[in-house]
């Protein structure tokens, strides 16, 4: 609470470091929630806490532009690329639109409009459909290729599960289309289809999906197009891109569209002015859940294609369109009762259990309640009418009780104190929000938690292992740890239901097989709190082996850049626990890997050990990043503004008068890049 207070004032209170840090950190969690979103379809923050992160960055990269960064998360509009299908370019870059979330930002894009062109145009108004974004490429009236948005430039081509949407034409009706034809829409599952399927889901044991648009997400990059063909798929279209000129109106040309046999959304209207604009997102506010499929917001366009022509496009969007994102749905319920999950690393997590409710098109029976604060700040009681809301697609969450309807005799919520699955009394550190379980050696959540995430496919990736197997294990007493997996025999575990000789000498290879896996994976398979897979592989390139790091001190430890108090402590902790030394000792002996392998160490040194490093300007022969990395792996510390501490500026052409001055000041020797790359020559 008090935290975010501070961080929305960051502009007056922020020095060059702490931005720069900021930027870093935004940067990493766009990137995973990215990942999330795109190639998981599993997001765990909602759009508009995205967007609101997107934004901060988007902020102090503009105030602090030598942090400047190509691959940086406002430069792209996301990717859902997975390995398994055909990369396609697209011919028209897939562009996103920008968004607002109340009638003044859309009145402003109107502003703008008028402002740029000299008149009122008019708008054509569309349901904003929230599904998964499709180009389809026709030729001579065939269709030829679906691709998916992939990164904007190009996608996968889904063509063979496409085809299975019955709505889709495989050839094109009437006459007077391009030979060469590209049209843009959204994939949807239907909202009867998704609960069917679900329901589905939940009798086979098979985790449900949270809502339709993942579910389409997850049925579009299907190996199996039969399995596609049986999930009813629907699919709307709304966008014509490129030069060729169908007609010189965007609303005529979803007429012409529809004529052709795309469905075209019957809820589409011109609207003259803003006015108009405003009453057709009010009336789809309150509406949209009567619509067969899912919509989260309206899409506002020019309709004259010379007028859109002229406002042109960003980078990432068009100057001529806007989305107007809806509020997240509320709906009232009644909390039956709190239960209490503990995960892998002890943290104990409330959830609410809810009398079922119809919420945003689905049934709503649980809410996260998060940590015990929110349970007090909200003074829940049981048996309360509470207020849910589902922001965007994440698990809903409670955000009022309606204390007027409570009965008195109603039990106040009381945080438990202890596990639920081992009744140690739990513990909270200061300064955090989390109970924790600090039974880590017997608690049965916690001891599955650290095998299932150690096998898991951004840890050891071991092959023939999922949550069921690790579960039957631990139940049948033969594993307790990580190194028990490697004690396993395939007779062992032949003999278990659901697993037979074939899986479990599978089983058994892909733990032999997982002995390569390289340092930076098995330190974050390891599962140290906070120690996530970016600063596994930043204390990797920082220690090299396992030994150097739980050697190191405090200090060593937070000198490595992104590693901060917190992770620190986590680390010395997660070291300082004899257990733990037990388990890495047992993991070196099984033949894990624990040092940077003679490949990975090529082109790093200790040359800059102790040296921070300032990199400004623009170079001839390298990016920045790269020069950035040449740095870490050579054991120097590439820092982003200059102090006293600083060893070297490594200057570039174009560096702003003021840095150069500091520079001098502090008489710091200035470096070009032909002498750094002295510096690290081999
Ligand atoms: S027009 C250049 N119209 O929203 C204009 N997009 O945030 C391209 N979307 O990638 C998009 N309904 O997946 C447009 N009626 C609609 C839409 C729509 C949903 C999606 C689409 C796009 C995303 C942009």
């Amino acid at each position: 609470m008090h935290s975010s207070r501070v961080l929305l004032n960051y502009d007056m209170i922020m020095d060059t470091a702490s931005a720069q840090k900021r930027i870093d950190s935004l940067r990493n969690e766009l990137d995973r929630h990215n990942y999330l979103y795109y190639v998981k379809a599993q997001p765990e923050i909602s759009d508009f806490e995205f967007d609101r992160l997107l934004k901060e960055l988007e902020a102090l990269e503009k105030e602090y532009p030598q942090f400047d960064d190509p691959m940086s998360p406002t430069k792209r509009v996301g990717s859902d690329i997975t390995s398994e299908f055909v990369q396609v370019k697209h011919q028209y870059p897939v562009l996103s639109l920008s968004n607002t979330y109340n009638e003044g930002e859309l009145r402003d894009f109107g502003s703008r409009i008028q402002r740029e062109t000299n008149l009122e145009p008019e708008y054509v108004c569309e349901l904003k459909f929230d599904g998964v974004s499709i180009s389809l490429n026709y030729e001579k009236g065939i269709l030829r290729h679906a691709v998916t948005r992939g990164d904007g430039v190009q996608g996968d081509d889904v063509t063979a599960n496409v085809k299975t949407i019955r709505s889709i034409p495989l050839k094109l009706q009437g006459s007077g289309w391009p030979d060469e034809f590209e049209i843009r829409g959204e994939i949807l599952m239907p909202f009867d289809v998704f609960t069917r399927l679900n329901e589905h889901r939940e009798t086979n044991g098979e985790t449900p999906f949270a809502n339709p648009r993942n579910s389409t997400a997850g049925t579009i990059k299907m190996q199996d197009s039969s399995v596609v063909a049986s999930r009813s798929l629907d699919a709307y279209f709304y966008y014509v891109p490129g030069e060729i000129k169908l007609t010189d109106s965007h609303y005529k040309n979803l007429k012409l569209a529809a004529e052709w046999g795309f469905k075209v959304s019957e809820h589409t209207k011109k609207c003259a002015n803003i006015d108009e604009v405003l009453a057709f997102i009010h009336y789809w506010d309150s509406r949209r859940f009567n619509l067969p499929v899912a919509t989260d917001g309206v899409v506002v366009k020019v309709d004259s294609i010379p007028i859109q022509n002229d406002l042109g496009t960003t980078a990432k969007s068009p100057r001529w369109a806007v989305a107007y994102k809806f509020k997240a749905e509320q709906v009232s319920t009644r909390l039956l009762s709190v239960s209490y999950q503990v995960g892998r690393t002890g943290a104990v997590t409330p959830v609410a259990n809810l009398e079922p409710v119809q919420l945003a098109g689905t049934v709503v029976k649980r809410a996260s309640l998060h940590n015990a604060d929110i349970i007090e700040k909200l003074d829940l009681h049981l048996n309360d009418v509470v207020k849910v809301e589902k922001g965007g697609e994440i698990i809903p969450k409670i955000v009022g009780v309606d204390t007027d309807s409570r009965h008195p005799l109603n039990e106040k919520v009381h945080f438990i104190e202890k596990c639920p699955e081992c009744s140690t009394p739990l513990v909270r550190i200061d300064g955090e929000a989390a109970h924790y379980c600090p039974n880590q050696a017997t608690c049965p959540p916690q001891i599955k938690g650290k095998i299932i995430h150690f096998i898991g496919r951004h840890a050891m990736d071991i092959d023939g292992m999922g949550e069921e197997t690790i579960e039957l294990f631990f139940n049948k007493g033969l594993v307790n740890n990580i190194a028990d997996l490697y004690r396993l025999k395939v007779e062992d575990i032949a003999s278990l239901e659901r697993l037979g000789e074939k899986s479990a000498r599978r089983i058994i290879d892909g733990l032999e097989v997982s002995k390569k896996v390289p340092f930076a994976r098995v330190l974050f398979a390891l599962g140290i709190r906070y120690v996530g897979e970016t600063v596994a592989k930043k204390l990797v390139s920082a220690f090299k082996n396992i030994d150097r790091l739980m050697e190191s001190s405090y200090e060593q430890l937070i000198d490595v850049s992104e590693i901060g108090q917190r992770i620190a402590e986590s680390i010395l902790n997660f070291f300082g626990n004899s257990e733990n030394m037990k388990l890495v000792e047992q993991l070196q002996q099984i033949g894990l890997q624990f040092e940077l392998s003679k490949e990975e160490l090529k082109g790093t040194s200790d040359k800059l050990a102790g040296l921070s490093i300032i990199i400004s300007g623009t170079f001839e022969n390298h990016s920045r990043d790269e020069l950035k990395k040449m740095i870490e792996q050579n054991g120097g510390k590439n820092v982003g503004s200059i102090s006293k501490k600083t060893n070297y500026l490594l200057a570039g052409k174009n560096i702003g008068p003021a840095k150069l001055e500091k520079v001098k000041k502090l008489l710091i020797p200035i470096i070009s890049e032909d002498d750094f790359l002295d510096m690290v020559k081999q």
